[in-house]
């Protein structure tokens, strides 16, 4: 694949925008499909708040950050991703979901085009099933903030071919210069193999009236030095997404440690999500 590549990225929420960010921060042409008409402007206004975070930091100009906004076109057609060389799906951590949008674009799409997905949590062998390319779909896991967090994983499927993975690991690596990590196709992957159980057990402590949530962030930011407490970092990622997650590690290895706790449920059933929402296990200033 010779840069700058015709990349599309389906889903605009918190992953989706980040992903269609770092792609047009790399000088990539970037397709973002949404999902509906109701859906159209929210990926785009969340690059352009990202960036403009980015231009108020530091990390680019003015004029840089139009530049990216101007290599973001935004559609609703999944039809619209035939010329696209990589398309990364980033839907609602759904199986039939991601499997549906998967089998659709895989119609369109050329014979060499490569497809990912975004999935935290679901197997990738599953996903690729859904289309005529199993060799050419693979997991390109980022995380949130994508245009902070320096790394992707990158899972390959029992089809996936070799050639698949070290495009797809040039990537990551030499275009949008973030390390990779090599993940086996297991619920969870690597990162949140560990970070699911431990996010869970903070609802479970909170859940147990054992401490409030500000001390639970609090001992484990101050006394581990982690950026953020697992409570806040529920909220950062959107508590439906953790309880996606947690289902899905909990059906692949029936662990009571993978299982969500009655607590995470309810919250999501109210629409605490989180910042997304603004509110979660803690009030969020404005939702993001
Ligand atoms: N574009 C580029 N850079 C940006 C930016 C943007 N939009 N916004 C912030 N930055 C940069 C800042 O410039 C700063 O860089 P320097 O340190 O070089 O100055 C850095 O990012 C930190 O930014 P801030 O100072 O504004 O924010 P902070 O210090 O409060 O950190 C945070 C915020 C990055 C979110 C930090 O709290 C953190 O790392 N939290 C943990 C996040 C985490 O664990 N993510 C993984 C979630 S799991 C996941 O995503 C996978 C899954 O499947 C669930």
């Amino acid at each position: 694949m010779s840069d700058p590549l015709a990349i599309g990225v389906l889903g605009g929420g918190l992953m989706g925008s980040g992903i269609a960010e770092v792609c047009a921060r790399a000088g990539h042409d970037v397709l973002l499909v949404e999902a509906d008409a109701s859906a159209r402007d929210g990926g785009r206004d969340r690059v352009a708040a990202s960036v403009s975070r980015a231009v108020e930091r530091g990390k680019l100009t003015s004029s840089e950050a139009q530049q990216v906004l101007g290599r973001i076109r935004v559609g609703l057609d999944l039809d619209a991703c035939a010329d696209r060389d990589l398309v990364v799906e980033a839907v609602t951590e759904r199986e039939d979901v991601k499997a549906t949008v998967l089998a659709r674009v895989d119609k369109v799409l050329a014979d060499e085009a490569l497809l990912a997905s975004n999935t935290s949590s679901l197997p990738i062998m599953r996903l690729a099933a859904a289309t005529s390319r199993p060799d050419r779909v693979i997991g390109l896991h980022f995380f949130n903030p994508v245009p902070v967090m320096p790394v992707v994983e990158v899972v390959t499927a029992l089809t996936t071919s070799n050639d698949t993975l070290s495009r797809a690991e040039a990537f990551v690596r030499d275009s949008l210069g973030k390390h990779v990590v090599r993940a086996s196709d297991r619920a969870g992957f690597v990162v949140n193999a560990m970070l699911v159980p431990y996010l869970l057990s903070a609802v479970r402590m909170l859940e147990s009236g054992y401490a409030t949530a500000r001390d639970i962030d609090e001992g484990m930011r101050l006394g581990c030095g982690h950026p953020m407490g697992p409570l806040a970092l529920c909220d950062l990622i959107g508590l439906d997404t953790v309880q996606a997650i947690a289902e899905s590690m909990y059906a692949e290895y029936k662990e009571p440690l993978y299982a969500p706790p009655p607590l995470l449920q309810r919250m999501t059933d109210a629409g605490l999500l989180g910042r997304k929402s603004g509110r979660g296990f803690h009030p969020s200033p404005a939702a993001a």
